[in-house]
């Protein structure tokens, strides 16, 4: 079988060299440390000891090869789900889906975004919204082209300015949108686990293992937490995690853990239209039920791999630490 398994087109999604991204991580380490970052509306704070003690938020970017597979309502019920346990969750927006996270926890439509973050006039406090349950969400997106618009420079200054955020989080969950977009290949690079939202259709079977080998053939990512939604039952999500897994095992070095599924429900379409998740709603709805155990299997697996690895790094560090290893200096 073609090792691409089938990718609609001969690949959907092309296959490039994604990599600039080190090469200018690598210019902007150099010139971090020659202080030239140290100026202008971008200004970071330089790494200080008291923040590399601080708590470390448990990350994740939630992504998936086709659209529309329902990426924000597991983002956004993961979330509440967290809050619910007494953690504290920020949600970072990063999509322009048919459905933003504003849409769906029925909030007013974010005057700020972060661009006004780097632009120098306003806070991340600022632009912050607050969400159902305590959450807080930080619009990424503004315009059509939404975070893709940025600069790499800025999203490495937009992640440091969230590393210095005087708010401990204890996770933090970023929409990515779907696809290989800017923002999926520049999430993925910086949080701790990726999480591929997968249907039983096809399609969307094909475009996740199209999108998991570009993300392990281009950016080194090795393991994917896969969820499979709109299920009929869990016989259908262990299918497509065999079918999913035999040939990421054959063609592709990479582990995918089966993190749970979430059944096809309308509750989850009245939710959307209600604007109100269905974790508040329905809290014992099976449906909610189905978040409520992802959210358990999500946070053993970060709790397993924070005993692995022991402490994690937070992103641009992580970044620069990468860039500096991939450069070989
Ligand atoms: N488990 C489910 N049961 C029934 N309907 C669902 C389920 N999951 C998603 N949907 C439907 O799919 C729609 C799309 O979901 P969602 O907006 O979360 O997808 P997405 O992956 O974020 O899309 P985009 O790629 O456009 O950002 C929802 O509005 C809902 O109607
Ligand atoms: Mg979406």
């Amino acid at each position: 079988m073609d090792p691409d398994f089938g990718m609609r087109g001969g690949g959907g999604i092309m296959i490039k060299d994604l990599d600039n991204q080190v090469a200018t991580l690598k210019a902007l380490a150099e010139r971090r440390k020659a202080g030239a970052l140290s100026r202008g509306p971008l200004a970071t704070p330089p790494v200080n000891e008291e923040l590399s003690q601080r708590r470390v938020p448990h990350t994740m970017a939630i992504t998936s090869g086709k659209g529309g597979v329902g990426k924000t309502l597991v983002t956004v019920n993961l979330a509440i789900q967290y809050a619910r346990q007494g953690l504290k969750v920020l949600l970072i927006d990063a999509d322009l889906g048919l459905a933003n996270i504003d849409v769906v926890l029925g909030i007013s439509t974010p005057e700020y975004t972060i661009q006004d973050v780097l632009e120098g006039h306003l806070t991340l406090d600022q632009v912050a919204i607050q969400g159902p349950e305590g959450i807080t969400i930080l619009p990424a997106a503004s315009g059509v082209a939404g975070l893709s618009a940025l600069t790499e420079e800025q999203k490495l200054a937009l992640m440091d300015h969230i590393d210095h955020w005087n708010a401990d989080f204890d996770v933090v969950l970023v929409d990515t949108g779907a696809g290989i977009s800017e923002n999926v290949r520049f999430f993925v690079l910086a949080v701790e686990r990726i999480m591929v939202v997968v249907t039983p259709d096809p399609t969307s079977v094909t475009d996740a293992y199209a999108l998991m080998k570009v993300l392990f053939l281009n950016h080194r990512a090795s393991h994917f937490d896969l969820v499979i939604n709109q299920v009929r039952d869990e016989n259908e999500a262990k299918d497509v995690y065999r079918t999913l897994s035999q040939v990421a095992d054959k063609f592709l070095n990479v582990v995918l853990n089966f993190v749970g599924s979430v059944p096809e429900d309308a509750l989850l379409a009245q939710s959307v239209r209600a604007q109100n998740p269905v974790s508040i709603t329905h809290p014992d709805a099976a449906v909610s039920q189905s978040f409520k155990k992802l959210s358990a299997s999500l946070m053993r697996l970060w709790r397993e791999k924070r005993q692995e690895e022991g402490r994690m790094i937070f992103f641009w560090r992580r970044l620069l630490q990468d860039a500096r290893g991939q450069s070989g200096s």
